[in-house]
């Protein structure tokens, strides 16, 4: 027997305001044409006004809860993936445990940006095979359009809010590639590309939240490169190959990446989760908004061989694989 974190429950939640590209004809020198040319972002969602990541992340818990027909108390952690927290501290996950009325288990936030809910799914399997946790609830929720310049048409237009969450439990496997769940984790990072993706301004700098700053063409290239290469990474841990996957359930920033490493894995688009034409960047949200989304699509069924992966500011990247 081989203990196996396996996903019982997904659901996310997207704020209610549906900002399209044209919106931002009005006051930025940019087109709808340009914005869908290069990233193939159609519409984002926009949180109201004292709507914050923890509430997002609360909704999205909620759902996935429902789907796993847990209560919060089944629930032993929670982690979630953010880098647009409420407040400096607490973590987000104590507000969404506060929020889900839970008083036991422990929650903390995991911080790798757009990688977050890859990090935070490592780190869940890593508690769950330890034996630490039975059932974990990990999270990715944000709120960029509280770190957007909305000067900087490079920037503003790509990003949007929202959340999506997993409920992962563990249960006993054979051992094989062929088991549900979590079969093979790979992480890495950089940190001589910090100028490419960060925030200008911080607790112990500027005292300010500071916007987002990117050099989006440099980190595109980096993107295709790293990308392709940490997902065979894991399927080779997995003892899996690029044509056992199901599908590619990627970070949604771009759909030339997306598509750039598709085709460097040999994996065709009819294979890929697509959800950025509908959310935008969501960050540390996006892979377990697509999660969700392709699941209710009726996309993503039990059995399938799901690879993840994302890359973002640090650099920090890496890549999931799941049995569903
Ligand atoms: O989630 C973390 C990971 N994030 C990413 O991986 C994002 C990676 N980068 C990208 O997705 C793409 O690089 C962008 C979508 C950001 C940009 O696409 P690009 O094809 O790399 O364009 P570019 O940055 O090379 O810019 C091309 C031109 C520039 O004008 P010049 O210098 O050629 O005259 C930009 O100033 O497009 C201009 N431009 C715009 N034009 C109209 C930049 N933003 C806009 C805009 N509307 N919104």
């Amino acid at each position: 027997m081989t203990l196996r974190a396996v996903a019982i429950g997904v659901g996310h939640y997207l704020p209610e305001r549906i900002v399209p590209n044209s919106e931002f004809e009005k006051t930025l020198d940019t087109t709808d044409e340009w914005i869908r040319s290069r990233s193939g972002i159609e519409r984002r969602h926009i949180a109201a006004e004292g709507e914050t990541t923890s509430h997002l992340a609360t909704h999205a818990a909620r759902a996935a809860l429902a789907d796993a027909g847990c209560e919060a108390d089944d629930i032993d952690a929670i982690i979630v993936a953010t880098s647009t927290p409420d407040l400096t501290f607490p973590s987000v996950a104590t507000m969404v445990q506060g929020q889900l009325g839970m008083t036991r288990g422990f929650a903390f936030d995991v911080q790798a940006v757009c990688a977050g809910f890859v990090f935070a799914l490592a780190n869940a399997n890593a508690l769950i095979l330890s034996g630490q946790a039975k059932r974990v609830l990990v999270i990715g929720a944000e709120t960029f359009s509280r770190i957007m310049d909305w000067t900087d048409r490079a920037t503003c237009v790509l990003f949007g809010d929202g959340a999506g969450a997993l409920v992962l439990e563990a249960q006993d496997g054979k051992g094989a590639n062929a088991d549900r769940g979590i079969l093979a984790t790979d992480l890495n990072s950089d940190g001589s590309h910090r100028e490419m993706l960060y925030v200008d301004g911080g607790v112990s700098t500027t005292q300010t939240s500071g916007y987002l700053r990117m050099q989006g063409n440099a980190l595109f290239r980096k993107a295709v490169e790293k990308l392709a290469s940490t997902a065979e990474t894991a399927l080779f841990k997995a003892g899996l190959e690029d044509s056992d996957v199901d599908w590619i359930v990627p970070h949604q920033a771009n759909i030339r990446i997306i598509a750039g490493t598709a085709k460097k894995m040999g994996i065709s688009m009819d294979h890929v989760i697509l959800t950025v034409q509908d959310h935008g960047n969501t960050s540390a949200a996006s892979i377990p908004l697509a999660l969700s989304v392709g699941k209710a699509r009726g996309q993503i069924k039990p059995g399938d061989l799901l690879v993840t992966e994302a890359i973002g500011g640090g650099l920090a990247w890496g890549s999931v694989i799941i049995r569903w």
